[in-house]
């Protein structure tokens, strides 16, 4: 869970604490450690630490212990505006009197860069993000989207090895969201840039990410590539976060290597991968995701363990069938199925049987 940094790490939090009170940890023991190049997000519920992060490694905010590390070095000393970090936050911030190209030229003034240059890399910045022909706009004769490009251009004009990104689409509807997302990655991985980049929306983190770190109560919950963490959560809390899942409550009645026999609150008995459960007695919450339940019985593994279920639901959603069904007593368990011509449609009131491999049915901590 925890990641350790060495001497390559690029961006590297190192047990880092943070409170704001001196009594309540807002960030407590974050270990974290970046490559060069990486496009990180930080994923997690309001309040759960991420803009904290975000502004310590900026150096807009100290951390209360620990230590941050940019390329080897400690940052603790060294002021924001001397970081080499780019930043763009949810709204913009471009400065309304200004015109494109003087909100662009801010940053070069700052860091002393000639006017000659100035220009040079205005134009570049302008025309990486297809805005070359605005430069003499004012923010407010700008639509949202280009505003964002326009803040997109002026965090890289200054050619910075980081970018940090607090919600820097949330502000926008789904299709500019989505052209972004693109875009943004897109740029970060021709230009080598390193991006801490954070969000809300679990569909943003997944499909824009090398990395997600999941935040929940100032740790991180999990930190693995988009598809380890949608298909091998780590704890509930994960599982229950990204993507949609199935909950089965109940006890751990034998653990035999990699599988476990798991005895439901409805008396039922299921086979299970233990995950952060070690022993019989313990309690369990089982999480299955809705596309590995099974009512094909060609598909399940020998001598699994089957549930009976009911079908409370059919919902055609064009490319996939979602079923709701009764399960060991809830009536929310929910199973998703390819919309392929020898799929069956299940009708409500039907009794079927369902089942899983034991790999896709995680016994993780109650
Ligand atoms: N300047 C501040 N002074 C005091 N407390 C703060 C300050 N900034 C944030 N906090 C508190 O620190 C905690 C973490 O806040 P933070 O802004 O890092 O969360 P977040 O994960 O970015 O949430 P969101 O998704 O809502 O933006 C919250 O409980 C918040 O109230
Ligand atoms: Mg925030």
């Amino acid at each position: 869970m925890a990641d350790t940094a060495n001497e390559s790490s690029f961006v590297a939090f190192e047990r880092v604490q943070k409170s704001y009170d001196g009594e309540n940890l807002v960030v407590k023991d974050l270990n974290l450690a970046m490559p060069k190049g990486e496009f990180l997000t930080m994923l997690g519920p309001s309040g759960s630490g991420k803009t904290t992060c975000l502004m310590m490694l900026a150096g807009f905010e100290t951390a209360t212990h620990g230590e941050i590390k940019l390329d080897g070095r400690p940052i603790n000393n060294i002021p924001p505006h001397k970081r080499g970090i780019g930043m763009v936050f949810q709204n913009y911030a471009l400065f309304p009197h200004m015109t494109v190209a003087e909100n662009l030229a801010f940053p070069l003034e700052v860091r002393k860069i000639g006017k000659s240059d100035r220009e040079k890399k205005i134009t570049r910045a302008l025309d990486m993000v297809e805005m070359g022909n605005f430069g003499g706009r004012r923010p407010a004769q700008l639509s949202g989207g280009q505003q964002q490009r326009i803040a997109l251009a002026r965090a890289l004009v200054f050619e910075p090895e980081l970018v940090l990104m607090d919600e820097p689409l949330g502000a926008l509807d789904k299709q500019l969201r989505e052209t972004l997302q693109f875009e943004i990655t897109n740029l970060a991985h021709r230009l080598g840039i390193t991006v801490v980049y954070v969000t809300h929306d679990q569909t943003e983190a997944l499909t824009m990410s090398d990395r997600v770190a999941v935040f929940d109560d100032g740790r991180i919950q999990q930190l693995a590539p988009p598809d380890q963490l949608y298909e091998s959560p780590e704890n509930s809390f994960v599982a229950q976060f990204i993507g949609e899942n199935n909950t089965l409550e109940g006890v751990i009645k034998e653990v035999k290597g990699d599988t476990c026999i798991v005895q439901l609150d409805s008396g039922d008995v299921i086979d299970a991968k233990p995950v952060n459960v070690s022993k019989a007695g313990e309690r369990t919450k089982v999480s299955i995701r809705p596309e590995r339940v099974e009512y094909n019985k060609d598909r399940l593994q020998e001598g699994a363990h089957t549930l009976k279920a009911e079908v409370m639901e059919f919902i055609y959603m064009g490319d996939i069938f979602r079923t709701r069904l009764k399960v060991a007593g809830k009536e929310d368990f929910v199973m998703k199925t390819r919309n392929a011509p020898d799929q069956v449609r299940l009708t409500p009131g039907s009794q079927i049987e369902i089942g899983w491999l034991p790999d896709d049915c995680r016994a993780l901590d109650a």
